[in-house]
């Protein structure tokens, strides 16, 4: 059965190197001639990628499709409107089809039961591109982006501060941070306690690199000493009922200046969205300032895309260890 990407826990901390240093070789070439490294021209040039998507999305459906474009292979966007999944048929015939004519399925869905159950049945690689637990894709993004900021491959040492959600962002930003060294300090308001299951994963992957990792209630004491402050949004998709709460119960959790400064963040902190953005979550202050890597990082997705087909689908896992 093929390997999977469903989350930054199924790679070792070596495989996610080669997946940023394959992110950044893709942005080389791409900048300098327009087209992708060399060993990617035409590499899915006759093939289909399935681009599953149950929800909305701006960043992840317009990389992945421009991604398999570079490499040669033709894009096939199915909206949750366009296919019979989930009117009338399952889940599992659905996996079985596609997975039939295509070289790859890069999905995005609710529960994460549901791209573990489509990998499960699918005969090709499955790509998450976004489940309530998980956002991998995006978390190579993010790794290139501190990498280029940081200006070094070695980013151990670092400290990233999360103030806001306990989500699929965090979650996997987390696990990529534990793989390469970086601290985490995650601040997020009383009641919305990051998921023990998935934290579980996260302590583990800590533990084997000796990685601190700590969760708090204080936005101002996750946020000292950091060099990035990083947050999404407090309602992310699926959640919309609960819009007037979270609003209510995340009060103080904007991301300022002036909470920069009182935390004590490093003077040079730097400051990181996935976006979309909402303004509650960070002044525009901070938003539009030379601080803020947010349009860089949503770049980023283009190189993080190419560099997960390379490694799951063209090489069949080549670039992995
Ligand atoms: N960051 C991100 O995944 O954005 P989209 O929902 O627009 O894809
Ligand atoms: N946490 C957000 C991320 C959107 C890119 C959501 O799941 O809606």
């Amino acid at each position: 059965s093929p390997r999977h990407f469903l989350s930054i826990a199924d790679v070792s901390p070596g495989e996610l190197v080669a997946l940023i240093t394959a992110a950044q070789r893709a942005k080389h070439a791409i900048k300098g001639g327009n087209s992708v490294p060399s060993n990617l021209l035409d590499s899915l040039s006759g093939k289909t990628v399935a681009i599953m998507f149950s929800k909305r999305s701006t960043r992840t459906r317009i990389s992945t499709e421009g991604a398999v474009v570079y490499m040669g292979g033709h894009p096939m966007f199915l909206g949750k409107d366009d296919i019979q999944l989930g009117v009338n048929e399952s889940l599992y015939d659905t996996s079985k089809v596609i997975s039939s004519m295509t070289s790859c399925i890069v999905a995005r869905v609710g529960p994460h039961k549901d791209i573990a159950d489509l990998a499960k049945t699918s005969s090709v690689p499955v790509i998450n591109a976004l489940s309530d637990a998980f956002h991998p894709m995006q978390a190579i993004a993010d790794m290139l982006t501190i990498s280029e900021a940081h200006g070094s491959k070695n980013l151990a040492g670092l400290k990233v501060a999360w103030v806001g959600d306990a989500n699929n962002v965090l979650y996997d930003l987390a696990l990529a941070c534990s793989k390469l060294g970086i601290t985490v300090s995650a601040a997020t308001p009383v009641g919305y306690d990051v998921d023990p299951s998935i934290w579980k994963l996260v302590q583990d992957s800590c533990r084997e690199t000796g990685t601190s990792i700590n969760t708090v209630h204080e936005p101002e004491l996750a946020v000292k000493n950091a060099d990035f402050i990083v947050t999404d949004t407090w309602v992310s998709m699926g959640q919309e009922e609960e819009k007037l709460k979270r609003l209510k119960d995340f009060a103080g959790f904007q991301i300022t200046d002036e909470l920069a400064s009182r935390g004590g963040a490093k003077p040079n902190w730097k400051f990181m969205h996935c976006l979309p953005r909402k303004p509650e979550e960070v002044s525009d202050e901070v938003f539009y300032s030379p601080r803020s890597l947010v349009f860089n990082e949503a770049e980023n997705r283009l190189y993080a895309a190419i560099a997960a087909l390379e490694a799951f689908v063209v090489d069949e896992g080549s670039i992995l260890v």
